[in-house]
């Protein structure tokens, strides 16, 4: 389905955040010139500086926006403070986290719950005793397997679940079940533990993976071991209205500000927000674009090169041009 996107919002966030954006930004600005970006600034730092990670206003120009853009921020352990990026994702409603893993011999995508289970936000910390309440409801686990349903088509739905002991991932198998049934889409299930072991050993054998948030949030960062660690997977935060396109990795404090960080996820990123906007042949050009770049050798350190960040988006950027002058001679 095409997306109209008029309106970019972009969120740099902490760390990283202010390295890999800007460079996903510039491969963005090729195929969309006429597109509007607007900056907002939210994170960690801004919490520092202001006591507040993100403005009122500023949700409500996240919300006012098409889609958005969005780097990492930094979320430290702490029993006041509270992700802001798990705020945006209910702010906006983006229900479905979408992590797609991709290399020789395997196209998986995990489809992760995006707004409840573990991160429902219900919790406390006393003295001798702390709850956080795992909250799955009909109506969101409905709208997951639904929309896994819908990415799978004739391909294979694989639910991750850990049913043998949580009644709660009972609730959200039974619904995974019910819904590929209806909707005449093949499934298997595995048990979440065993799933992160055999998607490394077997890739091969996974199309789309449904699970629940916090599952979700652990095998994507397994599964990115697949393809070339975590410096390489985007995603998609998708609801009814908008998205939010995000690399899958955080603000990496310990490599933050020295310009080696990988902007390939978050190039990436840019792809499928291409890709919802309905242009998918930018979208494969950029995706090219990376693949090419990274076997001409240049590659960040955690890829074992030594291209700074900025190298490796200049290059990326002459790959683009370098396939759109070939295209425009066809
Ligand atoms: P992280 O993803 O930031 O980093 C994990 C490891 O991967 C680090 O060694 C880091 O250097 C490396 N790495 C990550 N991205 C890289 C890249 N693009 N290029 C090269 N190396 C890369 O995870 P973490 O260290 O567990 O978390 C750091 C902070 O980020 C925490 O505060 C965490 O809560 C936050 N975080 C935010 C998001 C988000 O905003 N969506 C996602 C994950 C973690
Ligand atoms: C991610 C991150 C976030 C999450 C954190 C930083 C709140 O790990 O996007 O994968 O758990 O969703
Ligand atoms: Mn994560």
């Amino acid at each position: 389905m095409t997306h109209i996107i008029r309106k970019v919002a972009v969120v740099e966030g902490d760390g990283i955040g202010h390295e890999v954006i800007p460079v996903a930004l510039e491969v963005l600005k090729v195929f969309c010139p006429g597109m509007e970006f607007i900056p907002v600034e939210a994170g960690y730092d801004r919490f520092e500086r202001t006591g507040e990670a993100i403005g009122k206003g500023d949700i409500g120009l996240l919300k006012e926006s098409d889609a958005v853009l969005f780097g990492a921020v930094t979320t430290p352990p702490s029993p006041e403070y509270r992700s802001v990026v798990v705020r945006i994702r209910k702010e906006l409603d983006l229900f479905a986290n979408i992590r797609p893993v991709i290399g020789p011999g395997f196209d998986i995508t995990i489809v992760r719950e995006n707004l409840e289970g573990l991160y429902s936000g219900i919790e406390e910390i006393g003295p001798d005793r702390a709850t956080t309440l795992r909250v799955l409801t009909k109506i969101e686990c409905e709208r997951i397997a639904r929309f896994a349903c819908g990415l799978a088509g004739n391909r294979c739905l694989t639910i991750g679940h850990k049913a043998n002991v949580l009644k709660s991932d009972v609730f959200f198998r039974d619904i995974c079940v019910r819904t590929a049934n209806l909707e005449g889409v093949a499934w298997k299930e595995r048990f979440i533990d065993a799933l992160c072991l055999d998607v490394l050993q077997h890739p091969s054998r996974y199309d789309i993976i449904v699970t629940t948030n916090m599952f979700g949030d652990i095998l994507s960062d397994v599964a990115a071991y697949l393809a070339g660690g975590l410096g390489m997977l985007p995603s998609a935060n998708i609801g009814e209205h908008q998205a939010l396109f995000e690399p899958v990795h955080g603000s990496a404090p310990d490599i933050a500000g020295k310009g080696i960080a990988n902007p390939a996820a978050a190039i990436r990123s840019v792809a499928m927000l291409l890709t919802y906007a309905g242009d998918q042949e930018a979208a494969d050009r950029v995706e090219e674009a990376v693949r090419r770049t990274i076997n001409r050798g240049i590659k960040t350190p955690d890829l074992g090169g030594n291209a700074t960040t900025a190298g490796f988006g200049e290059a990326v950027l002459t790959e683009i041009e370098t396939g759109l002058a070939w295209k425009r001679r066809k």
